[in-house]
């Protein structure tokens, strides 16, 4: 299902608030290999919130598709395991193990597992246990405070995880640009007997390149870099260091179209982030910010972004 033999094996990150339904399909379009859910609240799954069984389903081209679970109850996650298990064309549950959110780490859960690491064994050894998915796996960062790659790789083989992704950071790095560290992917990648992704600041075929010769990691997972530019995993098959500026009219108005399919006319607000990366290195972006921030109407949307991408 998951070919790790593969070249070029591209996985999209899950991003809270960007990786939806109609962004993931956009993507697959391109090339991408798998797809990931953002990241679920195992309680919130568990209770049935309509919200979040609407952010569960997938696109029929995502396959293989990976759900995404967050939570430290072990009780918890084997209940929204079973949940997950009744739900058909999910391929795979990931643990979060990375968010440094606050109100995630204070609940225990995200990057927090990273300070309890026999509790992190128990709830990858939980899922396994429980999960009919064909994949478990676990999305981390490199440490909490400190760089642990080895230690997160031998947790996460010795409880049954399938493959694990490292985001070259520790969550006391945040975001910052001067802190990431591939060879600390590398050093995971070379002890770890189950495929390692890398993950981290890869926005164009050249960071690509960088990334798989520093880690010789078995695939990337790419974040930031497909906002606003979802084409990148085409760029990447195809080695190519640009895309036509006339592509992206159609691309744009083909990723409104995925959103207006799924959400309705909700869709229009919801486009609005996206519609301020793709206008991001336009002449008179920041005006055609203003504009379409006001606009509610889909035929408006529509006609705006044709004048303005022409
Ligand atoms: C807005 C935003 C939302 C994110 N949401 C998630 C998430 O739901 N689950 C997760 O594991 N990581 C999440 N991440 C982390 C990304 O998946 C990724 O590890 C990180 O952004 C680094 O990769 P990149 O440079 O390719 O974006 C999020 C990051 C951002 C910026």
């Amino acid at each position: 299902m998951i070919d790790f033999q593969k070249e070029d094996l591209l996985f999209l990150a899950p991003l809270a608030g960007y990786t939806d339904l109609p962004f993931r399909a956009l993507v697959k379009d391109f090339g991408a290999d798998v797809t990931v859910s953002e990241m679920i609240s195992s309680n919130a799954l568990v209770y049935d919130s309509k919200k979040t069984l609407k952010m569960l389903e997938k696109s029929p081209n995502e396959t293989p598709y990976i759900v995404q679970i967050a939570g430290n109850n072990e009780e918890i996650i084997k209940k929204a395991v079973l949940k997950l298990n009744e739900m058909d064309g999910i391929d795979g549950i990931d643990l979060n193990c990375g968010c440094p959110a606050p109100k995630v780490v204070k609940h225990g859960s995200g990057s927090a597992l990273l300070k309890d690491l026999p509790k992190m064994a128990r709830l990858i050894e939980t899922i396994k246990k429980h999960s009919t998915k064909r994949y478990t796996s676990v999305k981390s960062r490199l440490g909490f405070d400190r760089k642990i790659p080895k230690e997160i790789v031998k947790v996460c083989e010795d409880s049954g995880a399938d493959f694990v992704t490292l985001h070259g950071r520790t969550r006391s790095d945040g975001y910052k640009s001067d802190k990431i560290d591939y060879e600390s992917i590398k050093e995971a990648k070379s002890f770890a007997n189950i495929p390692v992704i890398a993950n981290g600041d890869i926005i164009n075929l050249s960071t690509y390149k960088k990334v798989k010769k520093i880690t010789d990691a078995d695939a990337v997972m790419i974040g930031r870099g497909a906002i606003g530019n979802p084409w990148i995993f085409y760029q990447i098959k195809n080695s190519l260091e640009f895309v036509k500026k006339e592509k992206i009219k159609d691309i744009v108005l083909k990723h409104f179209y995925y959103m207006r399919e799924f959400y309705g006319d909700r869709g229009v607000a919801l486009f609005r982030k996206h519609l301020h990366l793709y206008s991001k290195s336009f002449p008179n972006a920041s005006n055609f910010r203003d504009k379409v921030n006001k606009i509610n109407d889909p035929q408006e949307l529509i006609e705006k972004i044709e004048l303005f991408f022409d």
